[in-house]
């Protein structure tokens, strides 16, 4: 019978040139339309967290598509989920770290009093690409003084290296293209 990977696998389309030419667009659309689709990302990423990761605080997630498997995950963890967002979206005292993307530029922005001190943290979006949008995310996470447990994403673009940009953070995708 088909394994949950397989089932995640099989809801991820791929659009050539889309945003711009050259660019392989993966999109995970898909498994957010099929519930066990999306149960069967939240049951590995949960096996993995249990297997790999031991008195975690916070699951943080990234604007946007980290928001669409975050929380989730948060709640079969029986943890609290924080954002990360492009700036300008939060109210209070933020901290922010501008970065590149694979395509364009961008700025990252957290609520100063989202996570403690010394609290112990993972991060999670649904692709790593370049890995600028995680690596602006950890940098946040230091200024804020957090533990930083390691990256979640669902897929992995290997020829971008971005698990190489957010060493030595640990990295676990549960497909990589
Ligand atoms: C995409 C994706 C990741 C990031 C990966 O988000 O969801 O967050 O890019 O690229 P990187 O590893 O090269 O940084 P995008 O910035 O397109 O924003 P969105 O989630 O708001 O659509
Ligand atoms: N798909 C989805 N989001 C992305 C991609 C991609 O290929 N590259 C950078 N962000």
């Amino acid at each position: 019978s088909e394994s949950k990977l397989q089932l995640v696998q099989r809801h991820i389309r791929a659009f050539p040139d889309f945003p711009q030419q050259g660019i392989l667009f993966r999109d995970i659309c898909p498994i957010l339309k099929d519930p066990a689709a999306l149960t069967a990302v939240i049951d590995l990423f949960e096996d993995h967290v249990r297997k790999n990761h031991q008195q975690l605080d916070l699951i943080v997630g990234l604007d946007a598509r980290g928001f669409l498997f975050g929380p989730l995950l948060a709640q079969r963890l029986g943890l609290g989920f924080v954002l990360v967002r492009k700036k300008g979206k939060l109210p209070g005292t933020t901290v922010s770290v501008a970065y590149d993307l694979e395509y364009g530029k961008a700025e990252v922005e957290i609520q100063e009093d989202a996570v403690a001190p010394g609290q112990k943290v993972l991060l999670i979006d649904d692709l790593l690409a370049t890995g600028g949008t995680l690596h602006a995310a950890c940098e946040l996470m230091e200024k804020l003084q957090a533990q930083i447990a390691g990256c979640l994403v669902v897929i992995e673009l290997q020829e971008l290296k971005g698990a190489d940009k957010l060493k030595p953070h640990r990295v676990f995708s549960l497909l990589r293209y």
